[in-house]
């Protein structure tokens, strides 16, 4: 097991009351640690935070904080209770995101901004509070922010949403590319990308789980080998898209630019039966 891992150390969690943030949280309240989640939905905080206490056997390890994430000064005040109850910050997860609708990509330009100053400016309010203070402590530790397979293959339909995740993927790959160039840096950083992930997300919109999304138990089930691992990208299946699968989208969106086809080749009716042969070479 990863050596930040472990009782006494602690982890922020934002988004935390919910879904994948709160069963990040709960793995790592049942490995000792102290947790602090952060999110904007105060009633589902007091839920979540009575249920890691639960988990936990004591409240001392255990905070809960409301913030959203779009706004720096928020985050700031997160890191400040964050380090003044417990000294240290181990594990930083930006993983709070929202869904959106939105219409043609030169439509619904507030949403785009809502959906990008939480999906995206979230995670980088996270890491411009946080990151300082982790690297001045000197100790080993995780900066994990979670991205999507739609900031990877951005299919059409929701440019919002694939504009801030394929965001959150550069923006991830700078800063792990810092960290390791850096001289004796101890952090690691790590972009989780999940699958289909039956979390309320979803269910607000799909009221029963369909057969082949996975739950937010076996997201994170894949998700903490691959950080003990040290992997950078964290490509988690579902039952609809093993690796095989994912790793042929990725390919053929690479090679749009490669072999200079239409953006977005792959859902274009021009592409649609060599799509279909590639998939199954
Ligand atoms: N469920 C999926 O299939 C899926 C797939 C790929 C990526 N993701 C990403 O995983 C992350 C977690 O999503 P989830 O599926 O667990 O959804 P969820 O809705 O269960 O959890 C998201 C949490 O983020 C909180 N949140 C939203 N906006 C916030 C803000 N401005 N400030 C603070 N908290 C805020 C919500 O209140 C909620 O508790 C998101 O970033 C999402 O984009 C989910």
């Amino acid at each position: 097991m990863s050596n930040w891992r472990k009782t006494g150390q602690t982890a922020v969690i934002t988004g935390g009351a919910s879904g994948l943030g709160l069963e990040a949280a709960r793995r790592f309240a049942a490995a000792g640690m102290n947790v602090v989640i952060a999110d904007r939905d105060e009633s589902a905080l007091e839920t979540a935070n009575a249920e890691l206490i639960e988990i936990a056997g004591t409240a001392a390890s255990i905070m809960s904080h409301i913030c959203d994430v779009s706004d720096a000064e928020q985050v700031a005040a997160l890191r400040d209770e964050a380090f003044s109850k417990y000294g240290a910050v181990h594990c930083l997860m930006n993983n709070a995101g929202k869904g959106t609708r939105v219409g043609a990509p030169w439509e619904s330009l507030k949403e785009l901004k809502q959906t990008m100053a939480v999906n995206l400016g979230g995670v980088i309010n996270g890491c411009h509070a946080f990151i300082p203070k982790m690297l001045e402590g000197g100790q080993a530790g995780v900066v994990i922010n979670t991205g999507s397979k739609q900031g990877i293959t951005r299919p059409p339909g929701n440019y919002a949403y694939n504009l801030s995740k394929v965001g959150v993927l550069a923006y991830t790959e700078s800063i792990a590319n810092a960290f390791a160039t850096m001289a004796d840096c101890q952090l690691t950083a790590h972009l989780f990308v999940p699958g289909f992930v039956y979390t309320p997300m979803i269910s607000k919109h799909i009221p029963e789980k369909p057969p082949f999304a996975w739950t937010a138990e076996q997201t994170i089930d894949f998700m903490l080998p691959c950080l003990d691992r040290g992997d950078f990208y964290i490509l988690c299946p579902d039952d609809e898209a093993p690796r095989s699968v994912d790793e042929k989208r990725i390919q053929w969106n690479a090679d749009d630019i490669i072999k200079n086809r239409r953006a977005l080749s792959r859902w274009h009716p021009d592409y649609k039966d060599e799509f279909e042969a590639f998939m199954k070479s």
